[in-house]
């Protein structure tokens, strides 16, 4: 596992390069893409690099880690609408080779062969994660099978409370959602994982310092051959 640090707009370019570089080593390579506030920036970075000529994404399978069960894509919280707005709006991909979970309709037959969806394309080449408060990853909350394919999952209060600050109100956060497991995300050929802020400074001290344990599932990451920690000051404060 590497880890390295540095402030939020040196870690995002440091991971939108990885991105640029997987891309323009293999065209039509398989991104695995992941929602919240902390990979804003290195989104913001693909759209400057595809405007500038830098990146083609016009072959480019993305495939996102999660999405909330009840939310419509077109609600501005959900997760396909973050996608489309932060990234796939404005650069070359084709939206039909961007894969996000459902939370409606058939959401739980869609999420039953998402796995295998992922493995006909080859699988992912380059993942980047997010890390909730509790060490969760996508959707995988502490407790979570390190064996888990995509699947249903419970959000723990604590990520309810985090994920609020999005919403008008707490009552409006779903409480469920089908996310990527645990084994989904370590089928990706490499990862990188961007934590910023003091918040984050737990989790992170627990993946990188702490045992590998269902108790923090981010901490499966120590298993896989080619990660890589990109951390902020502030999310690296409470590793020894
Ligand atoms: C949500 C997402 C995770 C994300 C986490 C942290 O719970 N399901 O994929 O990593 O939030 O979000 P943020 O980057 O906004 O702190």
């Amino acid at each position: 596992m590497k880890v390295i640090v540095g402030t939020e707009k040196q870690i995002s370019e440091l991971i939108a390069e990885e991105f640029i570089k997987q891309v323009n080593d293999k065209e039509n390579s398989v991104l695995g893409l992941a929602t919240g506030t902390s990979p804003l920036g290195v989104y913001a970075n693909l759209v400057e690099a595809n405007k500038e000529g830098r990146v083609s994404f016009k072959k480019v399978v993305t495939f996102n880690l999660d999405e909330y069960i009840g939310l419509e894509g077109t609600h501005n919280q959900s997760y396909r609408y973050f996608m489309n707005d932060n990234l796939f709006d404005h650069i070359d991909i084709d939206k039909k080779n961007t894969h996000v979970l459902k939370g409606v309709g058939d959401y739980l037959a869609y999420g039953a062969q998402y796995d295998a969806e992922i493995a006909s394309f080859g699988g992912i080449d380059l993942q980047i994660l997010g890390i909730g408060s509790d060490g969760h990853i996508a959707f995988n909350e502490p407790g979570t099978s390190f064996d888990s394919l995509t699947h249903v999952a419970e959000l723990a209060e604590s990520t309810i409370v985090d994920n609020s600050r999005l919403f008008n109100d707490i009552s409006e956060v779903p409480t469920k959602a089908m996310t990527m497991g645990l084994k989904s995300i370590m089928n990706a050929k490499k990862i990188v994982l961007i934590a910023i802020g003091n918040n984050k400074a737990k989790a992170i001290a627990a993946l990188i310092n702490g045992p590998k344990t269902e108790k923090v599932p981010a901490s499966i990451l120590q298993d896989h051959p080619d990660v890589t920690i990109y951390c902020d000051e502030a999310a690296y404060s409470l590793v020894k």
